[in-house]
């Protein structure tokens, strides 16, 4: 079948024709998690999707490939994307522009939201409220607000809810975490997370679908909660630049950096304090989100610096700094640099002190610790490469095991509510122009 979604970085690599990366020597290859299900009709699962565009697209190609999973409705608000869901998942699968139909399906176990994040929210209450487990797209929320009636209508259904930030289901982040968990990089003091772009397409230009119009599309019904305004192929098709139903580059992007940093390092909380700035530097094109956007975090006891831009392009990269090194983690791999904390040489400050206080400090350091011959310590920096952590297929294959075993996912609605929030709390900050916390009385994002 044909592979209907192609990761970001993987498009680049193949419009530029640049060759894959060689593998280094000290470098560990890891193996994916194997995704076996036993194929009978009572443990297959079947799912209805709601949104079938851009991300909808890989969701639905991802999933129907997956043992014992069925596609057994989809929805869309354009019809073009019935036409291209029916290409996907066989001319025989049902389409609607009512996503309340699926709900009524008795048929249907689960449903996977993929729609703009403006909608996440009533789509996502209503689906657990019907009895539906929910795979719904990152961020969880479009605002605090929203995030907090989804953990309620959660915990009230007690349905499965998995946020979709897959990153956390990779091999790069269980590798990431184990090397964290054991010790491997000391006491944490910062994390640096870094992303940066520089094509129309990264910045969210996409061309709107040719033929769209108020006849193929209920704009109306996409508007939802949004102000009303007269239909407009651009706002569909580029959603994102706008905060009335995007998060910005903060929902967009540095959740999944954010939700593979919290699960790296175990934490599940919000981050108690962010402070940004930024601003609209590149694409003045009527967006009112901005294209820079820095953000200084903190988040569990540690300082967090985010630095987020769509007008370079550099690599993607976490990095967690601590006491005994670095891990450097990114899309296709991670590496381990020890450090040892240590003098691995006389002080230079004694290079300032006269020669009769100098020679005998220098004598007495290289007594103290030079190694013997031959057991000089040779520390270096480990590799892993693994499976691409934009991958779909680990996080949607224990969505669906999580479905039929009934057992708690790692990223539910408590998890994605509190890496939304970091996104919120990002733009509030560069909105009202000062540091934001978050007040768990009030459950409100306060300046
Ligand atoms: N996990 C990832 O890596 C990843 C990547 C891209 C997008 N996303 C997320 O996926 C979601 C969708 O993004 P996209 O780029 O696919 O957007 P998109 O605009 O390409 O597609 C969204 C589709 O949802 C439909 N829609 C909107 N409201 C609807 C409603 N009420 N009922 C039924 N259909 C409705 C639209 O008609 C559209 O076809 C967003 O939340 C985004 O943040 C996640």
């Amino acid at each position: 079948m044909k592979n209907f979604r192609v990761s970001r970085r993987e498009f680049l690599q193949t419009s530029a024709g640049a060759a894959g990366a060689s593998l280094a020597a000290n470098t560990v290859l890891l193996s994916p998690e194997p995704m076996l299900a036993s194929d009978s009709p009572s443990n297959r699962v079947r799912f209805g999707i709601v949104g079938v565009g851009m991300e909808g697209t890989g969701l639905l190609s991802t999933a129907i490939k997956l043992p014992g999973v069925e596609c057994a409705a989809a929805c869309d608000l354009y019809d073009g994307r019935h036409e291209l869901a029916k290409e996907i998942a066989g001319q025989s699968v049902p389409t609607t522009r009512r996503y309340q139909d699926l709900l009524d399906n008795k048929n249907i176990d689960a449903i996977v939201v993929a729609v703009p994040d403006h909608w996440h929210k009533q789509i996502v209450v209503d689906a657990l409220s019907a009895g539906k487990d929910v795979y719904c797209e990152k961020p969880m929320s479009h605002n605090a607000a929203d995030g907090v009636a989804m953990v309620e209508a959660a915990k009230k259904s007690g349905r499965i809810v998995q946020i979709g930030a897959q990153r956390t289901s990779s091999v790069l982040c269980a590798k990431a975490k184990e090397l964290y968990d054991s010790g491997a990089i000391g006491d944490l003091s910062l994390v640096e997370m870094t992303l940066g772009r520089n094509d129309p397409t990264g910045a969210w230009e996409y061309p709107p679908p040719a033929d769209l119009s108020p006849q193929n599309l209920d704009w109306n019904t996409w508007l939802g909660t949004a102000p009303k305004k007269p239909f407009d192929p651009y706002t569909f098709a580029r959603w994102r630049c706008w905060k009335e139903y995007g998060t910005g580059v903060a929902g967009d992007l540095m959740v999944h950096l954010i939700s593979g940093m919290k699960f790296v390092l175990g934490i599940n909380e919000p981050p108690k304090s962010a402070s940004a700035l930024g601003g609209i530097y590149r694409w003045k094109d009527g967006r009112n989100m901005p294209d820079v956007h820095t953000v200084l975090f903190e988040f569990g006891n540690v300082p967090m610096f985010v630095r987020l831009t769509l007008g370079t392009e550099t690599p993607e990269v976490t990095r967690f700094m601590g006491s005994k090194g670095i891990i450097e983690l990114s899309e296709f791999g991670l590496s381990h640099t020890p450090q040892a904390g240590i003098d691995l040489a006389p002080s230079y400050y004694c290079f300032g002190l006269p020669a009769r206080l100098r020679e005998p400090y220098f004598k007495q350091w290289h007594e103290e610790h030079d190694p013997k011959p031959g057991e000089e310590p040779a520390s270096e920096s480990v590799s892993f490469k693994g499976n691409d952590y934009d991958d779909l297929r680990p996080h949607m294959w224990k969505f669906f095991e999580a479905v039929r075993s009934r057992k708690p996912v790692v990223q539910d609605a408590v998890f994605g509510h509190h890496a939304a929030l970091a996104c919120h709390m990002a733009n509030e900050s560069y909105f009202r122009g000062g540091p934001v916390h978050w007040d768990a009385a009030s459950q409100k994002i306060l300046s």
